[in-house]
């Protein structure tokens, strides 16, 4: 399985022979500036909530591609009222895909679309299949139902949690997450694209080191193979 950084909360993961991308916020993201939209291969879309800074390339990469959403109910429908195919689930549900399973898990955050219409509940997704499993967080809090994810799937290789704080969890709370989710390998995401997300990365880096904790700041284009 390969992971690679597009800025924010986004990742294109290979795997399977199959390409997903997760909340695509590239075009109007600066540090992402050299990527060409036009040039990104994907069979699914998926969406962890309806913001901006989750969703705002989707359609694009949708329409470039041929690729389906993956994300709730809500924004399943809202990307069918525009043409585009995709698979609705909520949390709790769990489908099987051509590339592997698909758990929807639950984010304590708001979830609405750009144009204030509602976008149904935010989530987490865990990913599983023969070569990793992998929790994404999406934007969410700390919250006591990620203890609920080690007893409900596979033993996770990795995780891509939220820590800019303000709108997420900050690192303090992202560590307490990985002891929740029993995941010592942290991929860091939703930090410095904006003003109030800015982290200071040495300081989150020796207090994961200090647990015996490994967390990973990608370059924007850098890939992970696990
Ligand atoms: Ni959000
Ligand atoms: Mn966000």
């Amino acid at each position: 399985m390969k992971i690679k950084y597009l800025g924010h909360s986004c990742f294109q993961v290979s795997t399977a022979g199959k390409t997903l991308i997760i909340d695509p916020f590239i075009s109007a993201n600066e540090q992402a500036s050299h990527i060409d939209l036009k040039s990104l291969q994907a069979d699914y879309v998926l969406l962890s909530h309806g913001h901006q800074d989750h969703i705002l390339d989707a359609e694009a990469i949708c329409k470039n591609t041929g690729a389906k959403i993956i994300s709730n109910y809500e924004i399943v429908m809202w990307y069918k009222e525009k043409g585009i195919e995709g698979h609705p689930m909520n949390p709790g549900g769990n489908w099987d895909f051509d590339f592997g399973r698909v758990k929807l898990v639950n984010a304590i955050h708001s979830s609405s679309f750009p144009d204030g219409s509602y976008a149904g509940n935010p989530v987490g997704f865990v990913i599983s299949n023969k070569e990793a499993t992998f929790y994404f967080s999406g934007d969410t809090a700390l919250t006591m139902d990620m203890q609920l994810i080690p007893k409900t799937s596979q033993k996770l290789d990795f995780a891509i949690l939220c820590l800019g704080d303000n709108f997420t969890m900050d690192y303090k709370d992202a560590l307490i997450a990985s002891d929740f989710i029993e995941c010592n390998k942290i991929i860091a995401c939703h930090y410095d694209t904006f003003g109030w997300i800015e982290v200071n990365k040495a300081e989150i880096i020796s207090a994961f080191e200090a647990e015996n904790k490994e967390i990973i700041f990608m370059d924007i284009s850098e890939e992970q193979k696990f």
